[in-house]
């Protein structure tokens, strides 16, 4: 318990290196993730530019993977036409998820039934190409699980990105075959009754992520968020768990290879 000698291979399964505050320095930032045993990295999409530089990023950094989806702020940008350009992105090389796609009631930057809409369009798209869904739900619990359920979004899986709901939402994605994933959050100092449900979650079923540039692990708050720092949430997770921070690495890149399929991702992680 404890041992953290050696190098920890982890993987960033949710990153917006797109974003502006990326712009100068992203090889040095791609740099400092792959010394610190974070790759690969999943560029996850919003809307139909950033999934198009999720691609983009694919072809620029080796190895790196994407999600194409259109975000719950952006449903109203959700129109057939903008569809069928995810589902045509979604069959791009390095693709390995829709996403991120869901429901946001905290911000309402789209009408609701426009973000119902869009997030179980999404889901079929997901179903008819064949690939695991990254879900965005904040304050929508109920609505999220009702679609998810009514859509049967069971069929492909997915993981409740940055997840905030609580044990019985959490219950009931683990029953339907889903991941959990944690991010800096789990640092917070109040984030208490986020470690608490963590700490009853199984370890075969989380997932690690940044939200880079947001949500940055303690100690670095108020800085930009990055890859590299994804293993400061590996390291909260094992200390919640009570185990070595090799084991919540193996486990949790077991779990995302599993998840949006990557064959030869252990492989891989195995000699970067
Ligand atoms: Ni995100």
């Amino acid at each position: 318990m404890g041992d953290t000698r050696g190098s920890v291979q982890v993987i960033d399964t949710h990153a917006h290196l797109d974003h502006e505050r990326f712009r100068d320095d992203l090889d040095d930032v791609i740099a400092r993730a792959k010394a610190a045993g974070v790759w690969p990295v999943i560029e996850v999409g919003s809307d139909l530019a950033t999934s198009r530089a999720a691609l983009g990023l694919v072809r620029r950094y080796p190895g790196l993977l994407a999600a194409v989806g259109i975000h719950p702020h952006e449903a109203k940008t959700a129109s057939d036409a903008a569809l069928e350009t995810i589902r045509a992105m979604a069959s791009e090389p390095g693709v390995v998820a829709i996403g991120e796609i869901g429901l946001d009631y905290h911000y309402d930057f789209s009408p609701r039934d426009q973000q119902r809409r869009a997030f179980a369009a999404q889901i079929a798209i997901a179903k008819e190409v064949g690939l695991p869904i990254v879900v965005h739900d904040r304050e929508a619990h109920a609505d999220t699980l009702a679609i998810l359920k009514s859509e049967g979004a069971a069929a492909v899986g997915g993981v409740m990105h940055c997840f905030s709901g609580d044990w019985k939402l959490a219950r009931s994605v683990l029953d339907m075959g889903f991941y959990i994933s944690v991010g800096g959050t789990l640092t917070f100092p109040n984030a208490t009754s986020l470690r608490d449900l963590v700490a009853r979650l199984p370890l075969d079923r989380l997932l690690l992520e940044t939200d880079c540039p947001y949500l940055t692990p303690v100690p670095h708050r108020g800085k930009r968020n990055e890859p590299a720092f994804v293993v400061l949430v590996a390291e909260e997770l094992a200390r919640i768990k009570g185990v070595n921070v090799h084991e919540v690495a193996t486990e949790t890149t077991r779990n995302a290879s599993i998840l949006f399929r990557m064959a030869n991702l252990l492989r891989l992680n195995a000699h970067c």
